[in-house]
């Protein structure tokens, strides 16, 4: 068993080892493993850690406020980027999952991330890799977006800097009950998790703002209405196909979202929740009537295998 004063201790020493005299940078999404990676990096640097949060275009309704809000009462202070016009660019024409994982890769840690950390002269990134991350890559389940050294990728020679990641040993579990002894509100350490590609990974197919305006509407409407369940994790898929449907009498070819809810320890293995009939028509209500063009709302039903939690 993990015991967290010690594994903070040892990681906080570690992180001033590493970084020596220099400064260091990291990027913040709010997630558990970010958020746990910048209290960590905070108490082991202080002013020394730079924290950036990218606004990448691909983020949930809100976020960018919220977490800047959240850190500020925890005493960090955290720089929002807007680089939405980048990686709209970057992903325009794009359809192949593979290949809008690797745009948003390329786009984040080349050109965004790199010009910040070339700006700012810090020598390290600090970032959130778990476990799981790797044991997914390294099988060829799917290219997590910060994996490098399993793949052969020296990050110094890719990109001009060295990365520290104090959680690669922690699975999601382990990383929550660090995040709770450094101190992040629950509404930090207990979030559901939210994937590096954000609302990119709910999208089949080509990434536009207006495709994810649609799911992003639409994942408002599904955390609002499945917080309460205790589910590891739930959000809404847009899909590629059209389907006919009516909006105020007329036939409206109109935009598909898939909701999925699951049931799990460590993602590594996934049920769907036993949603209640009613609640699963609610979402369709509440979806048709808050997000424009949606005509049909279908519930997930698959286990993980042979399906997987995101949608690309
Ligand atoms: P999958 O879809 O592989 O998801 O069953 C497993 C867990 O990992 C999250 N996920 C990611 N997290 N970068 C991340 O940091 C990623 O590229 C990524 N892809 C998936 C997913 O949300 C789920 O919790």
């Amino acid at each position: 068993t993990l015991d967290t004063k010690q594994f903070i201790t040892d990681k906080v020493a570690e992180i001033q080892e590493a970084v020596g005299n220099e400064t260091a940078i990291n990027a913040l999404s709010g997630g558990v493993d970010s958020s746990a990676v910048t209290m960590l990096g905070h108490r082991a640097l202080g002013d020394r850690l730079r924290t950036v949060f990218v606004e990448n275009g691909l983020m949930r309704e809100g976020e960018a406020e919220q977490v800047v809000n959240f850190f500020r009462a925890l005493g960090v202070t955290v720089e929002v980027v807007d680089a939405r016009e980048e990686f709209f660019a970057a992903l325009k024409g794009v359809t192949d999952p593979e290949e809008k994982r690797e745009a948003i890769t390329q786009t984040f840690y080349r050109n965004v991330f790199g010009r910040l950390v070339r700006e700012s002269r810090a020598k390290c990134l600090l970032q959130g890799t778990i476990l799981t991350d790797i044991d997914e890559t390294v099988a060829g389940i799917k290219r997590q977006h910060n994996v490098f050294e399993q793949l052969g990728i020296d990050p110094q020679e890719a990109f001009g800097y060295r990365i520290i990641e104090p959680l690669i040993q922690l699975r999601k579990d382990g990383v929550r009950k660090v995040g709770k002894a450094l101190g992040l509100q629950s509404e930090l350490f207990d979030r559901i998790p939210f994937p590096g590609p954000a609302l990119a990974a709910r999208v089949i197919g080509e990434v536009t703002p207006q495709r994810i305006a649609t799911v992003r509407g639409a994942t408002t409407v599904v955390e609002r209405l499945l917080k309460g369940t205790g589910a590891f994790q739930y959000m809404a898929i847009l899909h590629e196909d059209r389907v006919t449907g009516m909006r105020d009498g007329k036939r409206d070819f109109g935009f598909q979202i898939e909701v999925r809810c699951w049931d799990s320890v460590d993602a590594r293995t996934a049920t769907p929740t036993r949603l209640s009939f009613e609640v699963l028509q609610a979402l369709a209500e509440q979806i048709h009537r808050d997000v424009p063009g949606v005509v049909s709302v279908t519930y997930n039903i698959s286990s993980k295998p042979p399906s997987t939690l995101e949608a690309i």
